[in-house]
């Protein structure tokens, strides 16, 4: 059999209830058989100093590490005034540098979103996909999942109890799968 397909998870917020990231543990539990994810946070990780880039601090090394290992990078963003959290920028700025040493070049890459609103981070989805242009990364275009009025889909314990919103993670991740297995052979 082949090998695992590791995907490497991160979400663009650092609530503890946030939506985004009960997407991502939700994809943890709907990974499929073929594939492992770890669910990273991004608690910790200061703001981008480019003076430090070249050492930078121990979560960011962690960071990069992890994103270097994998085959496969699964993001979920939540959306802040129409565009990507500076929680999920800040954190990519710092695995792409230095110049030279980006940790995401030539990854395949998929993305959720969940927000509150009713275009569940369309456009937060979109200026993410305009970051993947210049970090060389390689997204899957289909299906786009895309969570709205995220606080009906969640529940106090923080499970994504969506039905629909499940089976969508799933056929992404499956997707991702595929798309990674590509990039492998
Ligand atoms: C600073 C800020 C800006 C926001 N801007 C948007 C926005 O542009 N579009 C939107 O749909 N929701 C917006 N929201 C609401 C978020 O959808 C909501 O806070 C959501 O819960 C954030 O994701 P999380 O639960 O993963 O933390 C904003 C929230 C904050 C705090």
């Amino acid at each position: 059999m082949d090998k695992k397909i590791a995907i490497f998870g991160f979400a663009g917020s650092l609530r503890k209830a946030s939506y985004n990231k009960a997407l991502l543990r939700a994809a943890v539990e709907l990974v499929p058989k073929e594939a492992e994810l770890e669910a990273f946070d991004l608690e910790g990780i200061p703001a981008f100093n480019q003076d430090l880039e070249n050492n930078p601090p121990e979560k960011v090394k962690e960071f990069k590490k992890k994103i270097k290992a994998a085959d496969a990078i699964l993001m979920a963003t939540p959306e802040a005034n129409y565009t990507i959290p500076g929680v999920l920028k800040n954190a990519i700025d710092w695995a792409s540098r230095p110049y030279g040493d980006s940790a995401f070049d030539g990854k395949p890459v998929a993305v959720m979103s969940a927000s509150i609103g009713m275009l569940g981070g369309a456009r937060a989805q979109y200026h993410l996909r305009q970051c993947f242009v210049w970090l060389n990364m390689y997204p899957i275009n289909a299906p786009e999942v895309m969570v709205p009025f995220a606080r009906d889909k969640v529940d106090a314990n923080g499970r994504l109890t969506d039905q629909k919103t499940r089976e969508k993670i799933k056929e992404l991740l499956e997707s991702l799968v595929a798309w990674a297995r590509r990039f492998k052979s």
